[in-house]
């Protein structure tokens, strides 16, 4: 709360999840204070009109400096309380396995906007904790990312009847402050046990429209002179938010010739495409893939191949090459080189048939199809064989800086990933023991990624370390999701075959393309700046071997300094490898 801003931590775990958690944002005599008031009336609701002394700490909290203050920047000034305050799960019919929310179809009124490091989020759930909630304890689920969803929310998610793995439970402790896009998958849960006191106010952007109120405004119509002689199309399109007949708004509907208001008030909104049965596309797995920027397909190896490709593996045990300690500087995920055994693809036969298998198997063919369209290529497959004490792999990438030759974009119902590396599991990857870590919803921040979650010394909680069974395949956006490894800690190595493919539309590597071999003679006696042009494509990595062209005092000369580009130190954002 220092400074005018919240700092990048802040802005990058709300953008990523559509949450943040303040902890310690009440003193303990405010929370003691507000329990007493909760105590003396017995009651959940109401509280901004109970009498004095009990409704004060309530009005206090309505404009909380640390609540103002973070609501200024995550609403925008001019916020204003949308429902009264009452106590989260305590209402007939809030509870329950249903969630909602989610960005598909986008509802303006509670939606997500961040564009050129201004944000609104037009509709904020304020939670203050008056009481621990631990794991298991119940109340409010969510589901990360999920305000920047893409994709409609699967039934089976919405309704509870599959988690997906995705549904989390909120934990906090008496004195913390939770705020939570109205547009983030979200719901209440039966407590488990006593019911806990999570204090819920509800804020919306200064001009959203979301509920009425429940003062004598939303009981009258307030409609213009005429509206008495209107027909009751014509009404429908006069009504005046707050007043009676405006919440939800009237639905009117034509058929090109005939206009008539809906009964219901399901929003019609057309779109110029339908879903195409045909695609062969899963809805869970596009679902999946577009929240969080990695997949689990499980199942895909059967006994016999897993056991070849194990066998392969232990046979060249003596080929496993140790690398570098990769945890760049992390407490927790520090610990020895990483054990590589590279070119399955070379080994001799047999030994390479369990792994040329892999690159173009129909469970990828099809996925890599639609995660990024036809024409990827791939390099080769090597075997990750981390043993207990490995050091974990810092995480990088992510979308910003974005970086066109690596990123992902959605647009028009079709994934457009251009590098996708690929996992296969040759053995079960345990809970908490390590490997591979990412960041879900990462592919999609405008927020530079913090040292915290490079290192995982500081995650705030939005680190995923998937587990997965032997002959599971794991996809993920290389260079668009923030990803990386945990620590290995399980006693039986790590074997997970990772095989990299990139998009038809860009040049990852293999160094500077000769333009002698590109154009030929034409090239002959060029000056170096015409030179530098001449090459093919080329992304440039890390290695920074691509040619730059510069201008002074109206003189162009060649240079390789990055200085300028988004490669340079100037120009390099918080978390960023040096
Ligand atoms: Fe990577």
């Amino acid at each position: 709360m220092n400074g005018e801003v919240m700092n990048n931590e802040e802005d990058y775990a709300f953008d990523v999840a559509g949450y943040l958690h303040v902890p310690g944002a009440l003193k303990s005599e405010e929370v003691e204070e507000l329990n007493q008031a909760l105590d003396g009336m017995k009651k959940s609701e109401g509280m901004l009109g109970w009498p004095v002394p009990q409704r004060e700490p309530f009005r206090d909290l309505l404009v909380h400096p640390k609540l103002v203050w973070y609501l200024n920047q995550i609403v925008g000034h001019g916020f204003r309380l949308d429902q009264a305050p009452q106590l989260l799960g305590y209402q007939e019919g809030e509870v329950g396995d249903k969630l909602v929310g989610g960005d598909e179809p986008r509802n303006p009124s509670r939606a997500y906007y961040q564009q050129n490091g201004r944000r609104s989020s037009q509709g904020i759930k304020v939670i203050w904790a008056l009481e621990d909630v631990v794991e298991g304890d119940g109340g409010l689920v969510m589901v990360q990312a999920s305000h920047k969803s893409n994709v409609e929310t699967p039934p089976d998610l919405v309704t509870g009847v599959d988690e997906m793995g995705l549904v989390k439970q909120l934990e906090l402790k008496a004195g913390d402050l939770f705020l939570l896009a109205e547009s983030v998958l979200q719901g209440v849960r039966p407590w488990n046990g006593d019911s806990k006191r999570l204090l819920t106010y509800w804020y919306a952007g200064r001009a959203a429209i979301q509920s009425n109120g429940p003062g004598p405004e939303a009981q009258i119509e307030s409609l213009v002179e005429w509206a008495k002689e209107a027909a009751p199309e014509q009404k429908s399109v006069m009504y005046k938010p707050g007043f009676k007949g405006s919440n939800p708004a009237p639905v009117l509907n034509t058929d090109g010739k005939k206009i008539w208001v809906e009964e219901n008030s399901e929003v019609i909104h057309p779109s110029i495409y339908i879903c195409d049965p045909n695609s062969r596309i899963d809805e869970k797995e596009f679902y999946f893939w577009d929240l969080n920027g990695y997949l689990v397909v499980p199942g895909v190896m059967d006994k016999e191949w897993l056991a070849e490709a194990n066998q392969a593996v232990d046979k060249y045990q003596v080929r496993i090459e140790v690398g570098g300690e990769l945890s760049g500087g992390s407490v927790s995920q520090a610990g020895t080189g990483r054990p590589l055994l590279p070119g399955l693809l070379n080994l001799p036969s047999p030994y390479s048939a369990p792994f040329r298998r892999m690159i173009t198997h129909p469970t990828v063919v099809h996925r890599l199809n639609w995660m990024g369209g036809s024409g990827y290529r791939t390099g080769g497959a090597t075997v990750f064989c981390a043993v207990d004490g490995t050091s974990g792999h810092s995480l990088h990438d992510g979308n910003e800086p974005i970086s066109p030759s690596r990123g992902y974009y959605f647009k028009n119902g079709r994934s457009y990933c251009e590098t996708i590396t690929i996992a296969w599991q040759l053995r079960d990857v345990e809970p908490g023991l390590g490997g591979f870590a990412c960041v879900p919803g990462s592919h999609k921040t405008q927020y530079p990624m913090p040292s915290g979650i490079r290192t995982c010394d500081e995650t705030m909680g939005l680190v995923v370390q998937p587990t997965m069974k032997a002959g599971d395949v794991l996809f993920f956006m290389d260079g668009g999701c923030t990803h990386g490894a945990l620590a290995w800690k399980n006693p039986i190595p790590r074997r997970g075959v990772l095989i990299k493919y990139q998009s038809k539309n860009s040049n990852w590597g293999g160094g500077v393309i000769d333009p002698q071999e590109r154009w030929g003679n034409i090239v002959e006696d060029m000056t170096e700046e015409q030179f530098a042009v001449m090459r093919g494509p080329e992304r440039d990595g890390r290695h920074r071997t691509v040619p730059r062209l510069v201008v002074q005092d109206d003189r162009v000369s060649v240079s390789y300094d990055p200085e300028g580009d988004r490669y340079s130190s100037k120009y390099r954002k918080p978390g960023r490898k040096p």
